[in-house]
């Protein structure tokens, strides 16, 4: 038996991204990964049975405060996170075990998710819908044991004392409470949802007749999994008590309330100084006049704001009564954004591993992931940074904020102007390689260190590609880099220019899918030579580009046929 409210000082082994915070509550993921994994498990084993041999399994009963966060507006069906699973296993290392995080909660991968050696019961609390693990929809609770494929399941909510079903939504940064009980004599496995706080609904959400003797041995680790997968979330645990044969202790709700309501205060600190008053805000802004209007998106309005004391130009962002994003996703916005935004100069070296990284979220967007995800807005203010310097894809809804000269034209379906693949302009329709295409772009903007599109001092907008391209044509494609780059690796940089050119190449068929993409970042295939007029978008060209992508298939198949 044990009780946890708040993880502080709590026997727990953990794997990957989980951690316990400043305020006690263990956090599964960070949601600062675009595909992450955590794992928690009680440090010490426990046994479920009188003896080893013993047919009969113990009765336990479990309860546990949970919260999940999307940092992000939901866009429909949009392939995103994940969710939670409480796990009873007789492992508590998945981690050496090739895992792929996503949809399959960091329990199981492509080829394990259906093992009858895997001895997992998983109660899942399930963000994401995946059909093809039978899933009813993107939120929703279950059973699952040994495979993702659920023994049984039921869309999130409770049963109301008079019988009537309330369905609930489980990532919206509400605390929720779940029981799981079982009975070994009767051989039946409860699970009930409800609120912290309120009484334990009578009826259970899912109930089913189970032998668990037969499918678990008898010593098990419990605890908890999480994994995100391209749209972040966090997942905390709040407070935690089992208990083999008998009722576990009832989970002191009003102390996690006290450290909730902190939680103002604590998003100040964390974005800390300055902060203003509205009236300063009204000041600064002229009274938020319609001709400081910077932009509007789902969220509300931004305006252009004058700060008198400091003589510093803003953007000034306000919420509106009707915006789609709430106080709380928005305090979550401006803490990442205050906590990743920085103007230090980044080096090549971290430049390239930036580079890489956005590949490789691009990579697994495109190939990895069980559907296709076009991205569609990939540019370089929907690129994070890390601590560690890593870049990580997001879509944030201050993106509008940086381009507010374009805002206008900035759709989420037609992308961001400077990134717009021809294709994708002429004929409106989103695919891999127009994803491709603003990769280069962004390649571009992040080794040269200028804008997508730039007005020159004789007010003429100039491409960047035909900046690399003129330099490239007076003979040092490197003279295009940012100047301030001095201790880069001169290979690193020239292929890079020229991988990004190949990247937005006017013919969406010579352009490299994201995999040959990473291979030549990451120096496993070498980019092949190429003529500079080979950039023109002449009809006439057609033929030299057939050949062209007939001999990187070529190199390609050569390549993986030695693995
Ligand atoms: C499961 O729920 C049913 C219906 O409320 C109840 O009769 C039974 O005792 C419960 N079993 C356990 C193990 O909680
Ligand atoms: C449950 O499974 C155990 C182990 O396989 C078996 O010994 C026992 O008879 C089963 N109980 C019932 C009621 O089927």
């Amino acid at each position: 038996e044990f009780v946890y409210n708040g993880f502080a000082n709590a026997n727990l082994s953990f794997e990957g991204e989980a951690s316990i915070d400043e305020r006690g509550r263990l956090g599964l993921t960070t949601g600062l990964d675009i595909v992450g994994v955590g794992h928690a498990f009680y440090r010490y084993p426990i046994s479920f049975r009188k003896t080893p041999s013993d047919p009969a399994m113990h009765s336990f009963t479990t309860s546990f405060l949970f919260e999940m966060t999307s940092l992000y507006e939901h866009y429909g069906s949009t392939p995103g996170s994940d969710g939670v699973a409480f796990v009873i296993s007789s492992t508590n290392k998945f981690l050496n075990d090739s895992l792929l995080p996503g949809p399959y909660l960091g329990l199981f991968n492509m080829s394990n998710r259906s093992s009858a050696s895997r001895n997992i019961l998983a109660i899942e609390l399930g963000t994401i819908m995946n059909p093809k693990l039978n899933d009813i929809d993107d939120n929703h609770v279950a059973i699952n044991i040994n495979s993702l494929i659920s023994v049984n399941y039921h869309t999130a909510g409770f049963y109301t004392p008079d019988g009537g079903f309330q369905s609930v939504r489980l990532n919206m940064e509400q605390v929720f409470q779940l029981w799981v009980d079982y009975d070994g004599k009767a051989q039946q496995l409860n699970v009930t949802l409800g609120f912290p706080g309120s009484p334990k609904p009578k009826y259970p959400l899912l109930s089913n007749t189970l032998n668990l003797s037969s499918l678990l041995p008898s010593e098990l680790f419990v605890g908890f999994s999480a994994s995100t997968s391209t749209l972040s979330t966090r997942h905390f645990i709040l407070g935690w008590s089992f208990k083999t044969n008998g009722e576990a202790s009832q989970l002191n709700y009003s102390a996690f309330q006290a450290a909730g309501n902190t939680k103002e205060s604590d998003w100040e600190m964390n974005c800390g100084p300055p902060s203003f008053t509205y009236k300063d805000l009204v000041s600064a802004t002229g009274g938020f006049k319609d001709k400081m209007l910077l932009g509007k998106g789902g969220f509300g309005r931004v305006y252009k704001g004058f700060l008198p004391a400091s003589k510093q130009n803003v953007a000034i962002k306000r919420i509106s009564p009707e915006s789609k994003q709430g106080t709380k996703e928005f305090a979550s916005e401006v803490t990442i954004l205050g906590h990743v935004r920085h103007r230090s100069l980044v080096r090549w070296s971290q430049r390239f591993c930036i580079i890489k990284s956005v590949a490789s979220g691009l990579f697994y967007l495109h190939e990895e992931w069980e559907h296709v995800v076009i991205h569609r807005d990939i540019k370089s203010s929907n690129v994070l940074l890390d601590d560690a310097m890593n870049g990580r894809l997001g879509d944030f809804g201050l993106a509008r904020l940086h381009d507010h000269g374009v805002d206008a034209h900035t759709t989420r379906i037609a992308g961001t102007f400077g990134y717009i693949a021809p294709e994708l302009a002429r004929l409106g329709k989103a695919t891999k390689a127009a994803d491709v295409f603003a990769f280069g772009v962004f390649m571009r903007e992040v080794t040269c260190g200028r804008r997508p599109v730039e007005v020159n001092a004789c007010g003429e907008p100039q491409v960047l590609a035909d900046h690399v391209i003129n330099a490239w044509q007076d003979g040092s494609i490197m003279d295009s880099r940012d100047p301030r780059l001095e201790d880069c690796v001169a290979q690193e940089v020239e292929m890079v220019l020229k991988l990004g050119l190949l990247c937005s190449h006017p013919s969406p068929k010579v352009r490299p899918g994201t995999r040959l993409v990473m291979r030549y970042l990451e120096n496993v295939a070498t980019l092949p030579d190429f003529p500079l007029n080979f950039f023109n978008a002449d009809p006439a060209n057609d033929e030299v580009y057939d050949q062209f992508v007939a001999s990187v298939a070529a190199a390609t198949i050569s390549l993986s046929g030695g693995r």
